[in-house]
C-alpha cells in the first residue's frame, strides 16, 4: 500500500450524490485497493450539518484505506492540495428559473471553485463536474483556473449517459452488459447528446448493428429501433428517472462519476469510452467547448485523450452537430453574463 493519502474533494458532501460516492471512494472502488484516500467534503452552510453526520458515518465504517475526512464550506480549505477534484454539487432548476438564470447561478459556484481550484489545488489535480448543466460548467471552472492548471484537466461526466446506453443494448441483444464495448456518447449531457453504436462490438467481433439486425429481422428494423427506441430513451433517461423516482438520479450517477475517475487514473480496459473532455478541434468541435468523445486512458496519470479517426456518416454528423450547437448557445449564454 502506498503511503501518502491520495486527497479527494467531493463538493456537494452533503447532498444526495455525495452521499452514494463517499462510501464506495472510501472502500477503494475509485483508486484501487492500494491508495489510501482523504476526504475532504465542501459544503454551503445550508448542507454542513448534513455532510458532517456523513463524516461521522464513514468513521463508523472503519475503512482501512481512509485516513480522514475533512468538512468545510471554503473552498480554499476544500481543494488545498486536491489530487481529485469531484464537482456535483450545483444550483438546481427552480420553478420559473430561465436557462440564462440556471447558467448565471451556476457560474456564480463553479467560476469561483475554479479559481480556488487553481490556486491551491495540487499541480496534478483531475476535475470532473457532475453538477448540472456539467459540460458548461466545467468550461467555467477550466477558464477560471486556466494560468495555473491546464484546462485539459477538466472535464464532465457523460459516463452515466454511456453506461445507460450499454445497458439499453444489453436488455435489446440479451447479452451481459461487459460484452459491449465501444459504445460513444457525442455532445452534451442533455437530450441533444448522441448515443453512437456505429462502432460497438460483442466479444465475438461481431458488431453490435449485426447483432441488432440478426436479433430484430433485418438493418431496416434495427436503424428504425435506433432512431425511434434507443437513442431518445438514452438521451431522455435522465427525465426518465426523475419521473418514476421522483428525483434524479443517485446511484447510478454515483457509479458513473466512480468509472469516470477510476478509468482516467488507472486506464481503460477494454476499447474506448466517453467523457466530455476540452476540445481541441477533434471532429470538427471548436476549440475550446466541453463535449463529450470517445475516450481511452492509458493510466499513470496521461488523462483521458479522444479517439481520433472515426468514421462518422451523414446522420451521425447531424446529430453530433446539433449537440455541439447546444453547447455553442451555453458558452455563448454565459460568455455574454461575462463569465468567460
Ligand atoms: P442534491 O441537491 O442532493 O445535493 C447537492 C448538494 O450540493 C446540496 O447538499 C447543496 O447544499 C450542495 N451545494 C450547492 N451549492 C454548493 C456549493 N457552491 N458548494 C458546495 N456544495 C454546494 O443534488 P444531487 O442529487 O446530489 O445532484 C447534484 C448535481 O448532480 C445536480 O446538479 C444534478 O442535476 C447533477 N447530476 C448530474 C448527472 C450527470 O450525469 N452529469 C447525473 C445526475 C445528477
Ligand atoms: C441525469 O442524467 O440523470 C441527470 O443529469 C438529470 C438531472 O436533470 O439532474
Amino acid at each position: 500500500m502506498s503511503s501518502e493519502p491520495t486527497t479527494v474533494t467531493i463538493t456537494g458532501g452533503g447532498g444526495q450524490i455525495g452521499y452514494a460516492l463517499m462510501f464506495r471512494i472510501a472502500a477503494g472502488d475509485m483508486l484501487g485497493p492500494d491508495r489510501p484516500i482523504r476526504l475532504r467534503l465542501l459544503e454551503i452552510p445550508q448542507g454542513m450539518r448534513a455532510a458532517e453526520g456523513a463524516a461521522l458515518e464513514l468513521q463508523d465504517c472503519a475503512f482501512p484505506l481512509l485516513a480522514g475526512v475533512d468538512v468545510t464550506d471554503d473552498p480554499l480549505a476544500a481543494f488545498n492540495g486536491t489530487r481529485i477534484a469531484m464537482l456535483v454539487g450545483a444550483r438546481p432548476r427552480s420553478a420559473g428559473m430561465e436557462r440564462g438564470d440556471l447558467l448565471a447561478a451556476n457560474a456564480g459556484i463553479f467560476g469561483p471553485q475554479g479559481k480556488a481550484i487553481g490556486a491551491v489545488a495540487d499541480d496534478a489535480v483531475r476535475v470532473v463536474v457532475v453538477g448540472n448543466p456539467a459540460n458548461t460548467n466545467a468550461l467555467i471552472a477550466a477558464a477560471s483556473a486556466s494560468g495555473d492548471i491546464p484546462s485539459e484537466r477538466f472535464t464532465a461526466l457523460t459516463r452515466l449517459d454511456h453506461n445507460r446506453a450499454v445497458g439499453q443494448l444489453a436488455e435489446a441483444l440479451d447479452v451481459a452488459a461487459g460484452d459491449i464495448a465501444d459504445v460513444v456518447i457525442w455532445g452534451n449531457h442533455s437530450a441533444t447528446q448522441f448515443p453512437d453504436v456505429s462502432h460497438a462490438i460483442l466479444p465475438d467481433g461481431m458488431t453490435v448493428l449485426e447483432a441488432l439486425a440478426e436479433r430484430l429481422g433485418g438493418e431496416a428494423a434495427a436503424t428504425a429501433w435506433l432512431d425511434d427506441v434507443f437513442i431518445p430513451r438514452v438521451a431522455k433517461r435522465g427525465a426518465e428517472i426523475i419521473d418514476v423516482r421522483g428525483s434524479s438520479s443517485v446511484a447510478s450517477a454515483a457509479n458513473a462519476a466512480i468509472d469516470h475517475v477510476r478509468d482516467e487514473q488507472l486506464g481503460t480496459r477494454r476499447g474506448m469510452t466517453s467523457a466530455a473532455v476540452v476540445s481541441r478541434g477533434e471532429y470538427g468541435v471548436p476549440e475550446g467547448l466541453v463535449c463529450s468523445f470517445p475516450v481511452t486512458s492509458r493510466g499513470h496519470d496521461d488523462g483521458y485523450r479522444v479517439v481520433e479517426g472515426l468514421h462518422l456518416d451523414d446522420r451521425a454528423r447531424a446529430r453530433v452537430a446539433a449537440s455541439v450547437d447546444e453547447l455553442v448557445a451555453e458558452r455563448d449564454a454565459v460568455r455574454s453574463l461575462g463569465v468567460l
